[in-house]
């Protein structure tokens, strides 16, 4: 569920969480799947290098039933309901020789693409929930993605039902969802002396 913050943030941000509860009729089109991609395609990345891709797969697609195989047990009772699956990858090596490292802040490049991604499916009214347990390996192999890429995580997209409908998974939505408090990681004089207490 959403939470509530102090001092208050973005609806689109407040409003954001990872339910495990996806309605398994609901379908994305493809206008608004190529809309989540498109924000993550405006992205800020080191040098403008983008060094981002995604596998886009649809729930009743055969791309997805072959994905679905790879998921972890914790993750197999909810990820197949959600709309689409997105799997992302950075670029970790150069295309000519995959051991020199293509960029420093791929990774980083990465997680703020995905970071736009999951804002703009706020706007859309959709949930959104990442997940890394799943066997990348495996990923790679049976999508060929090639040596210098990296497959990073799986994201779920879809529409997240309400607490009386079915499929819903009460024990993980009804946690209770708390973060550190600022003073723990914003300095300013030196690290680790709080600029807030
Ligand atoms: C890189 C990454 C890996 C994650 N892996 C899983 C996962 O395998 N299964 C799962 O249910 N949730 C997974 N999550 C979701 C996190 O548990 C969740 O984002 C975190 O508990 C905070 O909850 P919130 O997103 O509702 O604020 C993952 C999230 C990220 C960013």
């Amino acid at each position: 569920m959403p939470t509530s913050t102090e001092p208050q943030i973005h609806p689109l941000l407040r409003e954001r969480w990872s339910s495990r509860s996806f309605d398994p009729t609901h379908e994305l089109d493809e206008g608004e799947l190529e809309q989540l991609l498109e924000a993550a395609r405006w992205a800020p990345s080191a040098g403008n290098s983008q060094p981002w891709a995604f596998l886009a797969l649809k729930r009743g697609e055969q791309p997805h039933a072959r994905f679905v195989q790879t998921l972890s047990r914790g993750n197999t009772p909810w990820v197949p309901n959600a709309s689409v699956v997105l799997v992302s990858l950075f670029k970790a090596g150069d295309d000519e020789d995959p051991s020199f490292t293509y960029s420093d802040y791929a990774e980083y490049d990465l997680g703020q693409s995905v970071a736009h991604l999951t804002v703009q499916a706020s706007a859309l009214g959709l949930g959104v929930h990442q997940f890394a347990g799943f066997d990348h390996d495996a990923v790679a192999r049976e999508f060929g993605v090639p040596a210098n890429w990296k497959v990073t995580t799986g994201i779920a997209v879809g529409r997240y039902v309400g607490p009386d409908e079915a499929s819903v998974d009460a024990k993980w939505d009804g946690r209770e969802r708390v973060r550190n408090p600022l003073s723990t990681f914003v300095f300013s004089e030196r690290f680790g002396e709080p600029r807030w207490s």
